[in-house]
């Protein structure tokens, strides 16, 4: 076990009140700090909703990356500092400790492994994150707070409830605590060469079962063997990541672990998302002032130098650019779709092939394609606010919240019905019910129909088209009915 040089020794746990379970959310990535996707957001507001509660006291740790805004640096407070064992490497380690919106966010620092320009993407990320997995089990005893549930999400984290079974749980004051390992995405596993075992991840051979998979180590493999309990963000990704279709290999190892395995849909922060009040806006609105929300498309589209009409069906993705997102079929049905007098806006970055298509489209459509091929959250509120019809036909989706995102803008989700997609957008019918226009197959055809259906009652029936916008502004995706079943959840885990 590590040496440890403290600052501050705070060894006695303290609870605030009695019963009030202490649920460590370990990541790689929180909004407003860092972020990358869907993952941040989850972490950036989930623990919130939670300890609006008063049942639970969510904390999150994650990394001190160079992202981390400079002129709140000031602001962080130092609490200790450590040596962490990788392998036979001895890491330093800084925590720092934050508060903000009632919830207390430690950062792990390690100026080697995390500052670098991006979060991801380096030959040594199996090594950065086996620091960070080894660093918060390493420092839970100085958090002066006692853990109950380790709750770690995705690969990055996947080391920590292996770590914990094979190291730290006959130990004070580690014994007892439960673990949780969420899965945002089944399709990036953390999979490394077996050579890196004992060198980078310090597990001997013996032990090579506990992350050995189809001959190469596989860190959420293991994870899913060695968590207390395991869930992931829909009711129906939880089944479907049991069938070889959704699984990308593992599962078996579902099936095996299915009876510890729950879905629980994703919320959003609806108070960044809201119309009314989202400082982006070109103009604020509500569901009972609709009206205004075309102001959003002419400012749009003067913005990006599109023609302006506020009756021109505007078609917005905002994604990352990569083949299960359905980018396949949208390149195939596109050309057709722009037969239509629509504007399509695409927003967001990824494979090379993607995005050069999409610039390719913009130059021959020049008045009808903008590819913005950049990540802004700013631009993505004003698309959010401004389109009419919020394309997202994924192959497979975990759970996705920018279906949600445009819902709360009253821009109509046309999705693939699959995942969270499925859980989360009944299809409208003729335009009476429901929240928008979903199709099964994955066919460039069933979702042109789709859209199709879409432009057709947005053009031919615009009474029933601003019922939808305005049930969709309605629509409660907020955290709460979440929150309560991770609430359960974590009752169960800690029976
Ligand atoms: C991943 C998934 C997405 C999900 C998000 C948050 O990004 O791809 O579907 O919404 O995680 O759980």
């Amino acid at each position: 076990m590590a040496t440890k040089t403290t600052k501050t020794t705070k060894k006695s746990p303290a609870r605030a009140k009695k019963d009030v379970k202490h649920v460590l959310f370990v990541a790689s990535e929180a909004f407003p700090f860092a972020g990358t996707g869907g993952l941040g957001e989850v972490i950036g507001s989930l623990p919130k909703a939670l300890n609006k509660s008063g049942e639970i006291e969510a904390r999150v740790i994650i990394p001190l990356y160079q992202s981390f805004p400079q002129e709140e640096r000031a602001n962080l407070t130092f609490v200790t500092h450590i040596t962490v064992p990788v392998a036979w490497r001895n890491q330093y380690c800084g925590l720092f400790e934050y508060e903000k919106d009632g919830v207390t966010y430690y950062f792990i620092d390690n100026e080697f492994y995390f500052r670098r320009s991006s979060l991801y993407g380096y030959g040594d990320d199996g090594e950065r994150f086996a620091f960070f997995s080894r660093a918060v089990l390493e420092l839970m005893p100085f958090l002066n707070w006692k853990v109950d549930i380790l709750h770690c999400h995705d690969w990055q984290t996947a080391l920590t409830p292996i770590y914990y079974k094979l190291y730290y749980m006959f130990s004070e004051p580690y014994k007892g605590v439960k673990t949780v390992f969420t899965i945002h995405n089944i399709e990036y596993q953390g999979q490394f060469s077996s050579d890196i075992l004992e060198d980078v991840f310090g597990i001997s051979f013996r032990e090579y079962m506990s992350i050995e998979y189809h001959g190469c180590i596989n860190l959420m493999k293991g994870a899913i063997d060695y968590a207390d309990y395991i869930s992931t963000v829909s009711p129906t990704y939880a089944e479907q990541i049991k069938t070889a279709e959704y699984a990308h290999g593992l599962e078996d190892v579902l099936n095996k672990n299915a009876g510890k395995l729950r879905g629980i849909l994703n919320g959003v922060d609806v108070v960044t998302y809201d119309p009314a009040t989202q400082p982006a806006l070109f103009v604020n609105y509500d569901a009972d002032s609709i009206e205004k929300k075309v102001q959003n498309k002419i400012e749009l589209q003067k913005m990006l130098g599109l023609p302006v009409g506020e009756n021109i069906p505007m078609i917005a993705m905002i994604t990352r650019l990569v083949s299960h997102k359905g980018i396949d079929i949208v390149r195939h049905a596109i050309n057709d779709i722009l037969t239509r007098p629509v504007q399509f806006v695409v927003l967001g970055t990824g494979e090379g092939d993607h995005e050069s298509f999409f610039k390719h489209l913009e130059n021959l459509y020049e008045t009808k394609v903008r590819a913005r091929i950049t990540f802004n959250k700013d631009l993505a509120h004003k698309i959010y606010a401004g389109a009419d019809i919020f394309l997202m036909p994924s192959r497979s989706e975990p759970c996705g919240l920018s279906q949600m995102m445009a819902c709360r803008y009253g821009t109509i989700p046309v999705v693939r019905e699959t995942g969270g997609l499925k859980d989360s957008i009944p299809d409208c019918g003729d335009g009476d019910k429901g929240l928008g226009f979903v199709f099964s197959s994955y066919d460039s055809d069933s979702m042109r129909y789709a859209v199709e259906r879409a432009i057709g009652l947005y053009t031919d029936y615009r009474d029933k088209w601003n019922g939808l916008v305005q049930r969709a502004i309605r629509a409660d995706f907020s955290w709460n009915k979440s929150a309560r079943e991770y609430l359960d959840f974590y009752k169960k885990v800690t029976e």
